[in-house]
């Protein structure tokens, strides 16, 4: 595993149940059935982390028993996958924040250029002043990533308000986010040694958007 010390904002959540189930998402026979699952799964455990800077109020609560005091959420979170993989990966968000809104980037990586080519962005009118998580399961170079958040900031965001989830991430895409914004936090389950020629991470998992939807090509 790479070195991890170089990059303040970012944060490996290496808990055991996270392993095993990205080891069985990185086999490369593993069917798409559990494909989706796994990804949904590794999602939800990791938005307990994601979340943890999520501002609370206190707030009265009446149990059959007693009153007491309770919390609640501050402001409405609003989760941003990055089509088409970050789908996958904000079902499991969704499975365990329930409040949030969604808003939807959908960037594509042009195969020659490697430059993200941005085809549809679809946001709640209010962005700005609450807090965004971004979901992408692949962090290679960056350039979907720091191309989604650089929309968000366009669109009234604050950058230290947003964290970026990925499941398997590269040196060159951490890097590339925490040079663009210094302030975006990074959770992931894994950082990987790097990508090959085809800007795929290695030993990483394949195509993420192709696995989870079945679209790989048998030759
Ligand atoms: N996108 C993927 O789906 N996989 C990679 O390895 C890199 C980018």
């Amino acid at each position: 595993m790479a070195d991890t010390s170089a990059y303040p904002s970012l944060i490996v959540v290496d808990h055991p149940l996270i392993r095993h189930k990205l080891t069985l998402l990185r086999r490369h026979d593993t069917p798409t059935s559990m494909f989706r699952m796994l990804m949904k799964e590794i999602g939800a455990l990791l938005t307990l982390e994601a979340t943890r800077t999520l501002p609370v109020e206190v707030v009265g609560v009446k149990t059959p028993v007693c009153g007491t005091q309770g919390w609640q959420l501050s402001e409405k979170p609003l989760v941003v996958p990055i089509l088409r993989a970050g789908l996958g990966l904000a079902d499991g968000v969704l499975s365990v924040l329930s409040e949030a809104d969604v808003g939807h980037i959908g960037v594509y990586r042009d195969e020659e250029t490697l430059h993200p080519v941005e085809y549809l962005v679809r946001l709640p009118p209010n962005v700005g002043g609450r807090p965004i998580l971004v979901v992408d399961p692949m962090l290679a170079t960056g350039c979907s990533g720091v191309h989604a958040i650089d929309v968000l900031i366009r669109h009234g965001a604050r950058p230290e308000s947003i964290v970026f989830m990925s499941l398997v991430s590269a040196p060159d895409g951490i890097a590339a986010m925490s040079l663009a914004f210094p302030s975006v936090r990074i959770v992931t389950a894994a950082l990987d040694e790097g990508l090959n020629a085809q800007a795929y991470i290695v030993p990483g998992l394949g195509d993420a958007g192709d696995r989870l939807y079945g679209t790989l090509e048998i030759t």
